[in-house]
């Protein structure tokens, strides 16, 4: 039987028409669009479209989209009174909490035709970005701000999250954020999606195990670290650079750089960057970019690793004004377009996801010693 490397690296698992990537040259694209061309162009609801579609919409199937998204909003008011109840815990666990709930209460939530489960699809991107603010709201003892049905996804939720209207520059740029986020290919909480599916289980159990997964600093948890590293050094580049050069001296991880499947710059990376400069300036907070500047360089020339995705989203997901425990369940809801969309994709030409393990145990056919002689 062949033995693979430690954590499945360079293992082709599945095939997919999802996600493609070239971490040798820096490509990633989404059913053969580039990110750049995506980034540039699309809105995160012609990509949540793409993704689970293989195709653009034209524009009656993005207002049909778009509308539904709206529709399915609102969440069960058992979860909103969940939420008003655990104002302490940490947002990524209330958040994984939360969504295994909906299924109690989606009345679809046993029938397994591809028909319901795009609708389920539909409920989890509208709800996850729900489920998001009304927590942050509940917590901070402010009331619940009902949505605006004109706004995107991306401005509905910082309008609920704030309870300010974004200007244009904040809504596009939280925006391109969600689309770069959106899908990775098999990521670890794709795959852990997508393990959970291949057993024919529900997709509200598959999209549970993947923001389990998520939540892991070697993951998506990564952006949080990244940010309280910077507001350590004050948003001084001095003093950043030289924290982070005695991490290094203790063989301490960065946290944004490194990646497991590029080995160049991170495309979302190159969006992020400047999206980091521009909203700083903007907002106040052009100390972080220039750190998180100083910081990549020191990385970059003495480590040779790059800045990852989660490197520039914690300085622009900070001058967005976003709670910084709110920076892993944002990623969540964006990536949830890419979960459902795995997850749909095993449903379509499922087998069972069970691989082997290279037993390294003690040899078979140990004596069994009675307990009293242990
Ligand atoms: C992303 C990550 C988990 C990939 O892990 P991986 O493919 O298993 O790679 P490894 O952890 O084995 O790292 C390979 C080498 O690079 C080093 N390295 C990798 N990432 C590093 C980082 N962020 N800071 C310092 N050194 C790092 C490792 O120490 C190791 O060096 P060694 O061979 O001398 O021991 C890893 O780079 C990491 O932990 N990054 C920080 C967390 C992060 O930003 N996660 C978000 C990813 S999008």
């Amino acid at each position: 039987m062949a033995v693979t490397g430690a954590g499945l690296e360079g293992i082709i698992a599945a095939e997919s028409e999802i996600c493609f990537i070239d971490g040798d040259a820096g490509i990633l694209s989404y059913q053969g669009f580039d990110i750049h061309t995506l980034a540039e162009n699309a809105t995160f609801e012609e990509v949540i479209f793409l993704l689970w579609n293989g195709r653009l919409p034209n524009q009656s199937e993005l207002d049909g989209l778009k509308k539904s998204l709206v529709a399915e909003r609102a969440i069960p008011s058992e979860v909103t009174k969940f939420l008003g109840s655990v104002p302490k815990s940490v947002p990524m666990d209330v958040l994984r909490t939360a969504v295994s709930m909906l299924s109690l209460y989606d009345p679809l939530a046993k029938d397994s035709t591809i028909g319901a489960n795009v609708r389920k699809a539909e409920k989890l991107m509208a709800q996850t970005a729900t489920i998001v603010t009304t927590f942050d709201r509940l917590r901070n003892g402010l009331d619940v701000i009902e949505g605006d049905p004109s706004l995107s996804l991306a401005g509905n939720f910082l309008y609920t999250l704030t309870g300010k209207k974004p200007d244009e520059v904040m809504e596009h740029t939280f925006d391109v954020a969600l689309t770069l986020h959106a899908d990775h290919e098999l990521n670890a909480s794709t795959f852990a999606a997508r393990v959970t599916a291949a057993t024919l289980s529900d997709i509200y159990s598959s999209v549970t195990s993947a923001i389990g997964a998520l939540k892991g600093p070697l993951h998506g948890g990564a952006n949080e670290d990244v940010i309280k590293l910077l507001l350590e050094a004050g948003g001084k580049a001095d003093q950043a650079v030289a924290n982070v050069q005695a991490k290094l001296d203790k063989k301490i991880k960065i946290p944004g750089f490194g990646h497991r499947v590029y080995h160049t710059e991170d495309p979302r990376a190159t969006h992020l960057r400047v999206a980091s400069e521009e909203l700083g300036r903007r907002t106040g907070h052009l100390d972080l970019y220039e750190a998180s500047s100083a910081v990549e360089k020191l990385v970059k020339g003495s480590k040779g690793l790059n800045a990852n995705v989660d490197f520039y989203s914690a300085s622009t997901y900070y001058s967005l004004g976003i709670p910084i425990d709110l920076f892993t369940p944002i990623f969540a809801v964006s990536r949830m377009s890419g979960w459902t969309a795995h997850v749909l994709e095993q449903y379509r030409n499922n087998r069972l996801i069970r691989p082997r393990a290279d037993y390294t145990g003690k040899p078979v056919g140990q004596p069994w010693v009675p307990i009293a002689g242990r």
